[in-house]
């Protein structure tokens, strides 16, 4: 028999991403995965099946309309992120969403506004926040370790391979910078006050194949982001599941008066040689062993489940920086496509 007190979560969204949440959720003793969603049938039974998920359907709208759940963890496509939120806002119940919160800013204050009217708590899926080497920066900025913070960089550029699966679906600085944009407002804890940016076009896709940016923050410190989708398929492999693997080549530098940090995705100790290349498994956003996921992804559930449960907001994930996430989005881009400085408070 389930205890009483497990939190009753409705999961929607079964694709890549999802699968992990499932896991992930289907393991923590304080909830209880009581329904999926998912438009196609066979990762629906599959993981139905797998964890013991007897309620079904095949539509994220039909399991946000079921009156059991206690909380709703939305793992949809980003095109229907607005859609599913504002749907799962309006029952009241705390709803967990993956990145990015909208499709740009005016969207995502419209979300924002729709938790305040329902008063549902959102938590957005920031996860790099829940990561231990990131959390160790973070508290060393915030202790004044590092002295007046200079400059910080960021990088996030991805396997080539993994290009048509996006290049015509979202501008790449909604898909991968968004992790950065949150990564300098939470570390900077600044706001940002001009954009100058310049993208790369190989080809006629809705997203370019590379964007660089430069913000001023209000501190004075200055940021850097870079992505790109250039990384040959020889890198080594850091992400990797049962039929893709790929690399995600990040990289962040903080620059203090005092200290400098630098923090690489792929100096992993672990590295495993085989006969197609070189595996460095993650071992810190959603490592899987025996079973079992660890690291940032059952952090931040965690912290979710928690949250809705005692009724509070995150204190980590903070829903005002997921916003303003979205703004410096549509910053860069603006100044991508028009090639001059963006001025934030001019950006509607
Ligand atoms: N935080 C991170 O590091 C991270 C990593 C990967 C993905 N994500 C985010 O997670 C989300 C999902 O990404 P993904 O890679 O799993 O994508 P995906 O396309 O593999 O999965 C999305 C799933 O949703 C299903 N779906 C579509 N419409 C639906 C509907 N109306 N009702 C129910 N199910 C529906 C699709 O069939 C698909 O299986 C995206 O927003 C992405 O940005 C975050």
């Amino acid at each position: 028999m389930k205890p009483s007190n497990q939190l009753k979560i409705g999961l929607a969204g079964l694709g890549r991403f999802g699968i992990l949440h499932a896991k992930v959720l289907s393991s923590m003793a304080n909830v209880e995965l009581l329904a999926i969603a998912e438009t196609r049938p066979e990762p629906l039974k599959e993981i139905g099946e797998l964890y013991g998920v007897e309620r079904r359907y095949k539509e994220a709208e039909e399991l946000i309309k079921d009156p059991d759940l206690d909380a709703i963890v939305i793992v949809t496509p980003n095109d229907q992120h607005e859609r599913h939120c504002l749907q799962a806002l309006a029952t009241g119940k705390p709803v967990f969403i993956e990145k990015p919160l909208a499709s740009n800013y005016k969207n995502a204050q419209n979300l924002k506004q729709a938790a305040e009217n329902s008063g549902s708590i959102l938590q957005v899926g920031l996860i790099l926040r829940y990561e231990l080497n990131h959390r160790i920066i973070h508290q060393q900025i915030h202790q004044k370790s590092l002295g007046e913070l200079i400059s910080i960089r960021t990088k996030r550029n991805l396997s080539r391979s993994w290009f048509t699966a996006t290049a015509e679906r979202v501008h790449t600085v909604y898909e991968s910078s968004i992790h950065d944009l949150d990564l300098l407002l939470w570390l900077t804890g600044s706001k940002p006050i001009s954009v100058f940016a310049h993208e790369r076009r190989l080809g006629n896709h809705l997203s370019p194949e590379a964007c660089i940016a430069l913000i001023k923050f209000e501190n004075g410190c200055i940021g850097i982001t870079e992505t790109s989708w250039f990384v040959p398929t020889g890198a080594p492999a850091n992400v990797t599941t049962n039929n893709w693997k790929g690399c995600i080549d990040a990289e962040l530098v903080v620059v203090g008066s005092n200290k400098t940090v630098q923090l690489r995705s792929l100096d992993s100790p672990l590295k495993i040689w085989d006969s197609s290349g070189t595996i460095s498994p993650d071992s810190a956003l959603w490592p899987e062993y025996n079973g079992r996921i660890y690291g940032a992804l059952r952090e931040e559930l965690d912290d979710f489940v928690k949250c809705a449960s005692q009724g509070v907001e995150s204190a980590t994930a903070n829903l005002e920086d997921a916003v303003n996430g979205l703004h410096l989005a549509d910053a860069i881009i603006e100044s991508a496509r028009t090639g001059t400085p963006i001025i934030m408070n001019q950006l509607l």
